[in-house]
């Protein structure tokens, strides 16, 4: 297969939205694929275009059939998954158009059109795996070579608005038809292909609450076309639009940093509500577009309507839960409480709602709680089951209020019906679709707090929560040892799940902080890991004052300070944790020449077991790793420990690995990789039963057996 051509990067810089990318020069070296690609990553990286993960593209295109070498037609159509913006030719599904048109005698009408997406792999070219999307027939019964289907939000505000056909026809005259809400599917391709064949003169047609489908002879006209529609829109809502079309506003935004203050309040109250059965995430949103939105007078009336675009209420609901606040005058105590109560209005409202639409054969009802919580002040917050979704629930609903706005602006938004939301929400191939998620893994939709992040066994341990599907506060006073962790963790598991503070364990303020910040990203912690760390050695007589304090600083008043901070945000939340204590094997069994490290060790220990027994009431376990030897990767291991041991136990430093080695019962070295493995087991639901206990990660030691 062809190789992909490589601009733009979706990473790259931000194009000006609405601007012709169109080079000929590149698309000149390009095949038809490529050039169905090129066009694909152009419209999907402008979200003026279409949201992420929305729209498609083909190119029916002459190729040749692998079997008996004779001349096919083949419709190459963005598959089921993925976003244009960022796809590669993989995410094509490559169909024969012969098979694909026959479909139509095996039609049996409107009642039975969901039948037809069982035939579509049948008509597989290539053995290609990927799956065709919903939007294929669409594709295929269009009597064009080139199409693109797209959601942009000028577009989709003339689709919702009461007056959209009328509007739409001022605009763009006899060129872009008009289609009335229909479900995507092979029905609405053939309507297509019988309008178009009415009315052969048309570029394109707007699909009312839907979007937009345009087409052409090539690859660049239909880009062209597809930018240019869009355009007209916008230049012509934009030259039309009443001032302040959500009406003044009422509640102004908090300052940045009383936002902060009440998100660190509000959000682990939300997230323990709202993950009571699905654990879930927060991704917030305060930007003004947002704020303006929220604090608007016609806030509450204009969500109350709810979504239009099927893309975005899938990922949004239909509607958000409003919270009614006044910013700078009530307390965040008060909103705090009326949370409870207002979610329960929700949840009914939402009861209500599935009882009303459902069909006999409707799935059962899903959860009935909110994705998207709307607070006057202070913002948009996205709950959902991880982090990516989250942001990606908030992002969606910033293009439903660019449509709310535009909308507004000219005639009146209208979204589609009730029924007609819940027919998609709830329909058989979209709960199919669900059914087709891989399983969740372990730690899914949970939040870990580490200190000593930048360090071996906090390093190895935050990866290790990543790779069981954890968003990660990596947290260390070490600022540029942790930006590193940061940036590596970031590129292997994306930047979603990943965030970096920088924390000082024995300054109660920065630890204060950092918790408010881990509150603040994502709602709150499920996992506590206290990693934050140091070793020294000396004779007791000549270990100095300093010496002392610097041990019990870190290692025995620091796990207070973050036991303490974290206890008090998981009590908030309601809904339970793990912290778990990194010891040592000196917290069990005292080695010579180490009097400070040993104490102070023993003192997290004990700390551990006290912080156990008051934490069992409210489902919060805490348990105790013990490493003992794990050199490589370690940074303490990598300082003056390393010689002051060897010096100790009096052997030459390069032979400090073996003489662990061999000390240990199993005669193995113990890595950061294996404390992080324990740790895992204490963080994750597998040790559910457990708290108040010490597992031991030493390759066996006589001396430290718990008893
Ligand atoms: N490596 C071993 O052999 C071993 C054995 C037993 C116990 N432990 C314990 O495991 C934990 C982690 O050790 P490691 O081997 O990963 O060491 P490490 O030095 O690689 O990591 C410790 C991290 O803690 C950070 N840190 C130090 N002081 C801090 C402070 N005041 N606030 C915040 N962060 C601070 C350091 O910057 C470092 O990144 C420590 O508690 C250590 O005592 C280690
Ligand atoms: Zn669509």
């Amino acid at each position: 297969m062809a190789t992909a051509p490589s601009p733009p990067s979706p990473t790259g810089p931000v194009p000006t939205p609405l601007a012709d990318q169109w080079d000929d020069t590149v698309a000149a070296t390009l095949s038809e694929p490529e050039l169905l690609l090129y066009r694909s990553r152009l419209l999907g990286s402008d979200l003026g275009i279409t949201n992420y993960g929305g729209g498609n593209t083909s190119a029916k295109i002459a190729m040749t059939d692998p079997l008996t070498g004779a001349p096919v037609e083949v419709l190459w159509v963005k598959g089921s998954g993925g976003d244009l913006g960022s796809m590669g030719l993989d995410g094509f599904a490559t169909l024969y158009m012969e098979r694909l048109r026959a479909l139509e005698g095996l039609y049996r009408g409107l009642a039975h059109e969901d039948e037809m997406v069982d035939y579509l792999p049948h008509c597989t070219f290539n053995l290609n795996p990927r799956a065709s999307s919903i939007d294929t027939p669409l594709h295929g019964f269009i009597p064009y070579r080139h199409i693109d289907h797209m959601h942009p939000d000028a577009v989709i505000a003339i689709a919702a608005m009461r007056d959209g056909q009328r509007i739409a026809r001022e605009i763009f005259g006899d060129e872009i038809g008009w289609v009335p809400w229909q479900r995507p599917g092979f029905d609405l391709g053939l309507a297509l292909r019988n309008m178009i064949r009415a009315r052969p003169t048309m570029s394109g047609v707007s699909l009312a609450s839907h979007g937009l489908v345009t087409w052409g002879p090539t690859s660049r006209d239909c880009y062209k076309t597809t930018l240019r529609i869009i355009r007209q829109a916008a230049d012509w809502l934009r030259a039309r639009r009443r001032p302040e079309p959500f009406g003044p506003v009422v509640a102004p935004a908090l300052p940045e940093a009383e936002r902060q203050a009440l998100l660190t309040q509000v959000a682990p109250a939300l997230r323990g509500l709202l993950g009571r059965h699905v654990s879930k995430v927060l991704h917030y949103v305060g930007s003004p577009a947002v704020l303006e939105f929220i604090g608007s007078r016609r806030c509450e009336e204009l969500a109350e309507r709810g979504t239009t675009c099927p893309d975005h209420f899938l990922r949004t609901r239909v509607r958000p839960l409003f919270v009614p606040f006044a910013p700078g005058r009530d307390e965040a105590s008060a909103l705090v409480a009326r949370l409870p109560d207002l979610l329960e209005r929700y949840r009914e409202a939402y009861a209500a709602y599935y009882e009303r639409c459902r069909h006999p054969d409707s799935p059962a009802m899903r959860d009935p709680y909110p994705v998207l919580v709307l607070i006057p002040g202070l913002g948009l917050l996205a709950f959902q089951q991880d982090a990516q979704t989250a942001r990606l629930a908030a992002e969606f609903y910033l293009n439903t209020i660019n449509v709310m706005r535009d909308a507004e602006g000219v005639d009146e938004y209208v979204p589609i019906s009730e029924q007609a939301a819940f027919d998609i929400e709830y329909w058989r191939l979209e709960e199919a679709k669900l059914r087709r998620l891989p399983k969740p893994k372990r730690l899914h939709g949970r939040v870990a707090f580490v200190t000593g992040a930048a360090g071996g066994i906090g390093g190895a341990t935050s990866r290790k929560l990543l790779a069981e599907g954890a968003a990660v506060v990596l947290t260390d006073i070490d600022q540029a040892a942790l930006d590193a962790e940061v940036g590596e963790c970031a590129r292997a598991f994306g930047t979603d799940r990943v965030r970096g503070v920088r924390c000082d364990v024995t300054d109660e303020a920065s630890v204060a902080h950092a918790m408010a910040r881990a509150a603040g990203e994502y709602g709150g912690i499920d996992i506590l890991v206290l990693s934050a760390g140091v070793a020294s050695a000396a004779p007791v007589d000549e270990t100095s004052l300093d010496l002392w304090r610097k041990n019990m600083d870190i290692l025995a008043t620091g796990y207070f300070l973050v036991a303490r901070e974290g206890f008090r945000l998981l009590k908030r939340q309601g809904r339970g944790g793990s912290i778990v204590v990194v010891g040592s094997k000196n917290a069990m069994v005292a080695s010579p020449g180490a009097s400070a490290y040993c104490a102070a060790k023993a003192a997290a220990l004990h700390l551990a077991r006290s912080v156990a027994l008051e934490g069992a009431e409210h489902g919060i376990r805490v348990n105790v790793v013990n490493p003992d030897a794990v050199i490589r990767g370690s940074r303490i291991w990598s300082g003056a420990w390393r010689a002051e041991r060897a010096a100790g136990y009096r052997i030459p430093e390069d032979q400090i690995e073996e003489f662990y080695r061999q000390r240990s019962l199993l005669k193995r070295s113990v890595f950061p990789e294996d404390v992080a493995e324990a740790i895992c087991f204490f963080a994750s639901d597998a040790s559910a039963k457990s708290t108040g206990n010490i597992l031991n990660v030493d390759a066996g030691q006589l001396a430290a057996f718990p008893r």
